[in-house]
């Protein structure tokens, strides 16, 4: 069986684009300048681009879908998700079918389940059903998101013909999850696609505890409060220092220690440069004695856990709906 990511074709980076959906982030997010960064992604190599039926509630799928139509078909990758209330043997093809006519596609490479269905779902009824999907030829390969070591084992057990090829969960310098799912992912040969490699913003240098983002999701984010500035304050000086000794940014130097620790990342981005500095991190590599002196840092501010599975499961689809009107 084929692994996507075992393909050297997929690039080690990849595009995020919730920020595509603006609804969330706030404002400076040019809709004519999101296609231009986008198409010079992929112009320049970083060919897969991550999105979800729910960012903008269709919104940043229809902007891939204008992006991506002057490229050939082979030219990128698209992993796009079913949102986790409309993840039940029912709902799945009719999202997916959507799905697909927002991107002007009549496949997607990668499907992932966005979170955890509710517990009035059956999982393996769900993966059965992806995998007729599959057979149909509208998915390439299915993945998943934020699952627990425990749904994914039920997602795998239930399909005859493929597997898991992924899990995205929110992974980066300072924020990981348990290492029981890191281990999980490695044994059964399944990518960690990154979400957040940036810490929404807070590895990228640019902003300190006076200079915090305002508006949008950012203003829940903790990251962005005066003791995590001062806990994480000398991991972002060593970041700070490789950057200048090397000519790159911060984020370049980032994401190519998370290239590093074996994931792939997708950062979000607002315009052509961001996505410049991120074609930039795709091709840097950095030394041993680089990588040691970033470990050095991190044994001394330690990381901050996350938890998967942490989506409203006990509610039901038609309510978990409504909360998510806003993303
Ligand atoms: N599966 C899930 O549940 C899930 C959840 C969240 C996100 N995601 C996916 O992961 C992607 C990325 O995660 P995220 O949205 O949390 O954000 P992120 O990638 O951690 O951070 C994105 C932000 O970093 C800043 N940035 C990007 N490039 C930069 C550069 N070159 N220099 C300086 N700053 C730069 C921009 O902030 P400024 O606006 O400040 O410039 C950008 O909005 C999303 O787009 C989405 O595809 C998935």
């Amino acid at each position: 069986m084929v692994n996507l990511f075992d393909e050297s074709s997929v690039s080690k980076i990849g595009m995020g684009t919730w920020q595509l959906g603006m609804k969330g982030w706030g404002s400076g997010y040019e809709e004519k300048e999101l296609i231009a960064a986008l198409r010079s992604g992929i112009e320049n190599g970083l060919n897969l681009i991550d999105t979800a039926e729910i960012y903008g509630m269709g919104k940043s799928e229809e902007l891939v879908g204008d992006a991506v139509e002057v490229f050939d078909r082979k030219r990128f990758y698209i992993a796009t998700k079913l949102a986790g209330f409309n993840a039940n043997a029912r709902r799945a093809k009719r999202s997916l079918l959507n799905s697909l006519k927002r991107l002007k596609l009549d496949y997607v490479d990668l499907y992932q389940v966005h979170w955890e269905p509710s517990i009035y779902t059956s999982i393996p009824e769900l993966f059965v059903e992806l995998e007729k999907e599959v057979k149909e030829g509208l998915i390439g390969h299915i993945g998943v998101s934020n699952f627990s070591v425990k749904s994914l084992e039920k997602a795998n057990g239930s399909m005859k013909e493929q597997k898991i090829e992924s899990n995205q969960i929110k992974f980066n310098v300072v924020e990981r999850p348990n290492p029981t799912v890191l281990e999980y992912l490695r044994q059964n040969n399944i990518k960690l696609i990154a979400w957040s490699p940036l810490a929404q913003g807070f590895l990228s240098g640019k902003y300190t505890s006076n200079n915090r983002p305002t508006g949008g999701v950012r203003r829940i984010n903790r990251l962005f409060s005066s003791s995590y500035f001062n806990r994480f304050g000398r991991l972002l000086s060593e970041f700070q220092r490789i950057s200048n000794e090397r000519g790159a940014s911060t984020i370049q130097v980032v994401l190519a220690y998370e290239k590093f620790l074996g994931v792939l990342p997708i950062p979000g981005f607002r315009n052509s440069r961001q996505v410049s500095d991120i074609v930039s991190a795709n091709s840097l590599k950095l030394t041993e004695q680089e990588i040691g002196s970033i470990e050095a840092a991190l044994q001394e501010t330690g990381t901050l856990e996350t938890s998967i599975g942490f989506y409203p499961r006990l509610l039901p689809n038609f309510i978990a709906r409504l909360g998510f009107l806003f993303i």
